[in-house]
């Protein structure tokens, strides 16, 4: 069977999988990220790909990476959460690995995986939205993946919301991801239990009482345990996506958006406000096709399966 191998490089994880032409993982690992050193990343990948490929008869390899990609999908220009800088990750790899590689935007991976096999398969126009440690973004138009003429289009976590705003990793104030993002969500939660422990007391309590002990799945579990204080955290930070997202289909008209990403484990309790707030933001709304909010089907092996299928082509 024709099989490549998906690489998804996060902040904490690097997953692989080993993926056939339908789409379907035949067989996968996960590994922590060593950190943000790049030689370190680039051999903890090699070896996570030769342990696959020493099982499988793997003919390429696509991995996904949380930066700017050149044109050529092979360097990582820049960076604005990990320490990639002008780095050849892709020459590195197939150096390292002996088989082709692709690189791609790891939010470009994760949409084209949806497109082709998951929640975006009924449609040729889709944008897809992760959230995590950043919001990264997958345009898919007319049935392609939009990369923009340098390969760095996008890149929807640096769109300007809040001019003058808070500073971000990209070198600009007001960027999408500083308010929109699981980093975003936890920085605020911090303050507002630090705030109001008496709001936040049933989050400081899973936390051991300490506010900078707060993590996004933390969170997440305490909004499904009923808690109004982590509810309403995750209430805000749809509220941003929404208000964003608006903004993204008055240019782009998608006709689903697939949110995807950590925070999107939350399911509900993030896309339920993420539907309200782009209803209430939407230019033209009510005398016009509004898009759908989905979840990501593939879940967080949307870039896996996105990366192993763009390395075919
Ligand atoms: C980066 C993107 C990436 C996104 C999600 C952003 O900060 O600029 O390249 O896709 O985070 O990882
Ligand atoms: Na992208
Ligand atoms: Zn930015």
């Amino acid at each position: 069977r024709d099989v490549t191998c998906g690489i998804d490089i996060g902040g904490t994880k690097i997953a692989g999988a080993v993926v056939d032409a339908e789409g379907a993982i035949i067989d996968e690992a996960r590994v922590e990220s060593p950190a943000t050193d790049p030689e370190a990343i680039e051999s903890t990948v090699a070896s996570l790909v030769a342990d696959l490929a020493a099982k499988h008869p793997v003919t390429a390899v696509g991995v996904g990476a949380a930066g700017y990609i050149d044109a050529d999908r092979s360097t990582v220009l820049f960076a604005p959460n990990i320490a990639w800088r002008d780095e050849p990750l892709g020459s590195e790899l197939a150096r390292l690995t002996g088989l082709p590689v692709t690189i791609e935007n790891d939010a470009n991976a994760a949409a084209w995986g949806e497109f082709r096999f998951g929640a975006g398969r009924d449609v040729d126009d889709q944008l897809m939205v992760t959230v995590g440690t950043g919001v990264g973004g997958g345009v898919i138009i007319g049935g392609r993946l939009l990369r923009g003429g340098y390969g760095v289009g996008a890149e929807i976590g640096h769109l300007g919301l809040v001019r003058d705003g808070r500073l971000c990793g990209c070198g600009n104030h007001g960027c999408f991801e500083q308010y929109g993002s699981g980093s975003a969500l936890v920085k605020e939660t911090r303050e507002a239990a630090i705030g109001s422990s008496l709001l936040a007391k049933d989050l400081l309590e899973r936390a051991g009482g300490d506010a900078d002990a707060i993590t996004g799945p933390l969170i997440t579990a305490a909004a499904q345990d009923g808690d109004p204080f982590a509810i309403e955290q995750l209430r805000q930070l749809g509220d941003w996506l929404g208000y964003g997202i608006a903004s993204l289909v008055a240019v782009l008209d998608p006709r689903v958006i697939v949110i995807g990403g950590g925070v999107s484990e939350a399911g509900e309790l993030l896309l339920g406000p993420i539907r309200e707030s782009f209803g209430r933001h939407l230019t033209g709304r009510g005398y016009r096709p509004q898009a759908e909010v989905r979840p990501a089907e593939l879940g967080t092996r949307a870039g896996v399966i996105g990366a192993a299928d763009l390395a075919r082509s």
